[in-house]
């Protein structure tokens, strides 16, 4: 089987430095079937795809992206069985402490997004904790999307858009596409320019639909375990032949 990932290409060189996009978004999909692709259990896919993400961080900020969002737990993987649930929070207890001082070498300032009340105390507080401490960093913005899900995000937005009308804050008529994206939790951040899927699968999976309405789509078949440098530049180099019309002509990009 050829492995979609094995590549001899130079895609770094290829990069033109003054069209990187802002903001990358990553669905990091794949842990599961790596590992059972070589007869290990899933959480052996998720430790390696730590790595990866160790990696694409390092690999985002040298090249001076603003703002990486990882798709790390969504709203959905809370129904997989509790073994892998409990298993995926001790993991990310463990990076978190692991990683810090990485994100602070690298000068990554750290953010989370989603319902991280439901998330067990020690985590909550792990995750608090590195947010406070790369507080002042300057680098890439590394945005994890942890019990996230887009319409939980909507949904959200929608309920405190109503109690604002109804303290008189707000009036109806003032609602637009600016006021409802500040309600969002990504309020701060420039939507993302491209979205990177990996393991072949062709969905959003509940990710930020909002936010990803004019993203260019990158979908590749590389697992996230195996995904390296070399697999992002490639995005990157794709993104940047891509024309980004926004329901203009291409005469009037041009
Ligand atoms: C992505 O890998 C990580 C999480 C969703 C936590 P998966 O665990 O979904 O891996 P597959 O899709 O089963 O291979
Ligand atoms: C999407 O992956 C969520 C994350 C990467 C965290 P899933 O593996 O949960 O997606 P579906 O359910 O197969 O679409
Ligand atoms: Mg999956």
């Amino acid at each position: 089987m050829n492995n979609p990932c094995d590549l001899n290409m130079n895609f770094k060189e290829q990069i033109q430095k003054n069209r990187i996009p802002r903001h990358i978004a990553i669905i990091m999909d794949g842990n599961g079937r790596w590992a059972k692709r070589q007869g290990l259990a899933r959480m052996y896919g998720h430790r390696q795809g730590v790595e990866t993400v160790h990696t694409i961080t390092e690999a985002a900020a040298a090249l001076g992206v603003e703002y990486l969002t990882l798709y790390a737990f969504s709203t959905e993987n809370w129904n997989r069985p509790k073994e892998e649930v409990d298993a995926l929070m001790t993991l990310l207890v463990d990076t978190i402490a692991k990683e810090t001082p990485t994100l602070m070498k690298n000068n990554v300032r750290l953010s989370t997004i989603g319902d991280l009340s439901r998330l067990p105390e020690n985590t909550q507080r792990k995750f608090k904790d590195c947010i406070s401490e790369t507080s002042q960093n300057t680098g890439l913005n590394l945005v994890i999307a942890l019990s996230y899900s887009a319409r939980w995000e909507i949904i959200q937005a929608t309920r405190n858009i109503a109690s604002a009308l109804q303290r008189g804050e707000i009036l109806l008529e003032d609602i637009n596409e600016e006021v409802l994206s500040s309600y969002m939790t990504t309020a701060q951040m420039p939507d993302p320019d491209l979205l990177i899927r990996t393991s072949g699968e062709l969905r959003i999976s509940n990710f930020l639909l909002w936010q990803l309405a004019y993203s260019e789509l990158y979908f590749t078949d590389c697992l996230w375990p195996e995904f390296t440098e070399e697999e992002f530049y490639r995005a990157i180099v794709d993104y940047q032949h891509r024309e980004r019309r926004f329901g203009k002509t291409s005469e009037q990009i041009h």
